[in-house]
Parts: structure tokens; sequence; C-alpha cells
């Protein structure tokens, strides 16, 4: 179970990564073209935040399954002392939580702006922040892939 969530966990970052690039590409399309919001910039913000929710919920449940974590809970005043265990413990996940958070927010407040250039400047806002977020806290020590 712990195997094969991890992998899939792994994986998914790219899809979820590859998204988050798209969407604000896409952004910084329609702020500097001052362009329509378009159907197709709906769709990229509808599978940033699917990928960020797979994310988040592969996460969450990883959480409490992974030896590391659990063996980390079990010393609480070592883990916290040591920087990879606090890491996998709290920083990883709480910064991506925030950072799904942020992202789903540009999603609502995208749609609630009158104007298109203001869903695109929404978008473009709270999507770069999450994936700065994202990438400040994703482990890169890790096997591209897992199998
Ligand atoms: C966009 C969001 C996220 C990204 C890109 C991401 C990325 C990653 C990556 C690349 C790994 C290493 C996988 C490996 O060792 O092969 C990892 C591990 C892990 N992630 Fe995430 N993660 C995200 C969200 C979350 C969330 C929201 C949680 C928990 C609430 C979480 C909990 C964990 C845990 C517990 C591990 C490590 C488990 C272990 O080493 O035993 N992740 N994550």
């Amino acid at each position: 179970m712990y195997d094969l969530l991890l992998s899939i966990h792994n994986l998914v970052r790219w899809f979820f990564l590859a998204a988050a690039l798209y969407a604000i590409f896409k952004a910084v399309m329609g702020v500097s073209g001052g362009s329509t919001y378009t159907k197709s910039d709906k769709t990229a913000g509808a599978l940033l935040v699917a990928a960020a929710h797979t994310m988040l919920l592969l996460g969450i449940i990883l959480w409490f399954v992974s030896p590391n974590v659990q063996a980390a809970l079990s010393n609480m005043g070592a883990s916290m002392k040591d920087k990879a265990v606090r890491f996998i413990l709290i920083e990883h996940p709480l910064t991506m939580i925030i950072a799904v958070a942020l992202i789903q927010i540009g999603r609502i407040r995208s749609k609630k702006a009158y104007a298109d250039l203001d869903k695109h400047k929404r978008s473009l806002i709270f999507y770069a922040l999450g994936l700065v977020l994202v990438l400040s806290r994703i482990p890169w020590n890790v096997p591209l892939i897992r199998f």
C-alpha cells in the first residue's frame, strides 16, 4: 500500500508540475496579450486544480501510512531536531497544503472576476504563488520515477 502510494505520489507530481506550468503560461499570455478568457484557459485551471487535489489526497493518505512519518511521530523531540525528518513530517505537507489552497482560491477568484483580464491576472498570481511554494518544498533527492 505504502510503496504503491509513494510511486503514484511521485508520478503524479509530474502531471501537477506540467499542469501548473501550462496554466501559468496561459495566464501570462492572457495578461500580456489582453486576450479573451477562453474555454482552454478554463480547462487549464481545472486541470491544475484536479492535479493539485489528487496530490493533496495522495499526500494525506501517505502521511498516515508512511513508516517514515510514523517513526518520526514516535519520537517527536528528536524528529524536530532532524532537518530531513522535520521536512517530511511537517514542512513538506504543510507547505503543499497551503500551495493547494492558493491554487484553489485562484481558481475561485478567477471564476468570480468579471473582466477577462482580471480572470487571467488572478489565475497568474495565485497559480504562480502556489507553484513557487511547491518548488520550494518538493523533495528533489528522490528517483524521477518509482516502480
Ligand atoms: C503538489 C503537491 C505535492 C507534491 C508536488 C509532492 C511531491 C512529493 C514528492 C516528489 C515526494 C517524494 C516521493 C518519493 O520518495 O518517491 C513526496 C513525498 C511525500 N509527500 Fe508529497 N507532494 C505534494 C503534496 C503532499 C501533501 C499535501 C502531503 C501531506 C499532507 C504530502 C505528503 C508526503 C509524504 C508523507 C511523503 C513522504 C513519505 C515517505 O518518505 O515515507 N505530500 N511528495
